[in-house]
């Protein structure tokens, strides 16, 4: 079997070593003949780079690894890029949370206001990873995962539209994993249909192999539960905020009870309750800052300290292994069905064809082949396209440089009461993004 070389970029991530382990449990499914970690942040990448460096010495000592800030060494010769960068990092996640709710509106990374000043921040460093990727490896795919990805898979559309960017989204197979538990089955032996943005979407069937519908089966148990399962299924959304958010899609179901909704839409349909129930002192950052991010990075110390990972604290993260399906699908054209961010092209048949839209897609070595979902509802038509056309104006203020279209990007979103509170916010936001954002007039 064809051995292949990777590069992570945002090598310093809270995710890579989970991700790196994941990769090495998935060696014979996807054979790595050398990995680089990249980031920008030199101190950060060389933290974890160090850890893994040893890890790697005692479980994979064929494989060629370095980490690097340098991105020509990076990105030459690489077949799969996989990207998961935060433009920012937790410093900035914290102000995008925080900035809003001081305005009494939803603060959530990828959702309202937040997610806008996100998107701001992350086209610039996708397209200079993307430019990267294409100038030293032009075969390269880039398997994207950073966020907020509505808004990223957006600018890639209008700026880079011949780039080989895949981009996908991690909650969806958390939720299906949830699912699957519900009704005990393997998630693998199950296959949907969906439709929906980027953290926005709602799943309209889930069939196993031999046909057989679960969606009531499952809807009367998320009537009652939410996802919140019995067992423990998921290695990611389990913080007691995440606890919350599953429980919280029994009320979402309550609007539309057809179809099983992503939990994100919680911050749309349920803003007001959202906001009450956030502390501006101690948002989502800081439970990370104070969980993930600092577990992750006193284990690097630890192995770096013992100079041995065994018992060293680095979990592997057994749900991304969906990157790994991905990279598989392209490599080997195993046209594995997976939910992918993508260009509608009449796939939901009454929405634009030029909205980044989520649906299960073929995926094969030319890529995703979207499955068409046929014409949906006048409620969710009517949510989505509100919600579309914010990622639209976000990515035509970038551009522009607009201020007008940013407001109105706030303005329009669901999560925003009043023209007046969007510009508050705005300005805001304006004010902390000054070194990462296009300067607005
Ligand atoms: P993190 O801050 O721990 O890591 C991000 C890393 O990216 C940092 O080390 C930072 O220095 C680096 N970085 C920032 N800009 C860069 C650039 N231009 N070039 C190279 N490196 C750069 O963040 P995290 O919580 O580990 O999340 C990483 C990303 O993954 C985020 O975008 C997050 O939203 C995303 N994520 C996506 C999914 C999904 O399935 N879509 C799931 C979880 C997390
Ligand atoms: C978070 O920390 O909540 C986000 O980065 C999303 C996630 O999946 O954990």
């Amino acid at each position: 079997m064809k051995k292949f070389s990777v590069v992570i970029a945002g090598g310093g991530s809270t995710f890579t070593p989970g991700i790196v382990m994941m990769m090495l449990d998935n060696m014979d499914r996807f054979p790595m003949r050398e990995l680089v970690l990249y980031d920008n942040d030199e101190e950060r990448q060389a933290q974890l780079g160090e850890a893994l460096e040893i890890l790697l010495k005692e479980q994979a000592p064929d494989l060629k690894f370095s980490y690097t800030t340098n991105p020509k060494v990076a990105f030459t010769n690489k077949d799969f890029c996989m990207a998961h960068i935060r433009v920012g990092k937790y410093e900035m996640r914290e102000k995008d949370e925080k900035v809003p709710l001081r305005h009494g509106v939803v603060g959530q990374e990828t959702c309202g206001p937040g997610g806008i000043a996100y998107g701001m921040r992350s086209i610039t460093g996708m397209l200079e990873i993307i430019d990267y990727m294409e100038k030293y490896s032009p075969n390269c795919w880039m398997l994207n995962y950073s966020n907020p990805a509505a808004i990223v898979a957006e600018a890639c559309r209008v700026l880079r539209p011949d780039s080989k960017v895949l981009n996908i989204c991690d909650m969806p197979v958390g939720t299906l994993r949830r699912m699957s538990q519900i009704i005990e089955k393997d998630p693998a032996d199950l296959e949907v249909r969906y439709f929906g943005l980027n953290h926005f979407g709602w799943w309209t069937s889930i069939k196993d192999k031999e046909g057989h519908e679960y969606i009531d089966q499952i809807r009367d148990y998320v009537a009652e539960n939410g996802y919140l399962t019995k067992v423990e299924v998921d290695t990611q959304h389990m913080d007691q905020s995440w606890q919350e958010t599953h429980k919280k899609a029994k009320d979402l179901l309550a609007v539309n009870p057809s179809y099983l909704p992503n939990t994100y839409l919680k911050y749309y349909l349920y803003p007001d309750y959202e906001v009450a129930h956030s502390n501006v002192e101690y948002t989502r950052a800081n439970e990370v800052m104070n969980g993930r991010e600092k577990e992750v990075f006193t284990a690097a110390r630890n192995i770096i300290e013992k100079g041995t990972a065994v018992d060293g604290g680095f979990h592997i993260d057994s749900h991304a292994s969906f990157i790994v399906d991905l990279a598989r699908a392209i490599a080997f054209n195993t046209h594995e069905r997976m939910l992918m961010i993508v260009e509608n092209n009449g796939a939901i048949a009454n929405f634009p064809d030029d909205a980044m839209v989520e649906v299960p897609c073929i995926v094969g070595n030319d890529g995703p082949e979207p499955l068409a979902q046929g014409k949906i509802p006048p409620f969710e038509q009517a949510m989505m396209f509100q919600q579309v056309t914010v990622e639209k104006l976000v990515v035509e203020a970038y551009i522009e440089g607009s201020y007008q279209k940013l407001w109105q990007a706030l303005t329009l979103s669901k999560t925003v009461p009043s023209a007046k509170v969007a510009k508050d916010v705005l300005d805001d936001l304006i004010e902390v993004n000054r070194e990462y954002w296009p300067e607005l007039r």
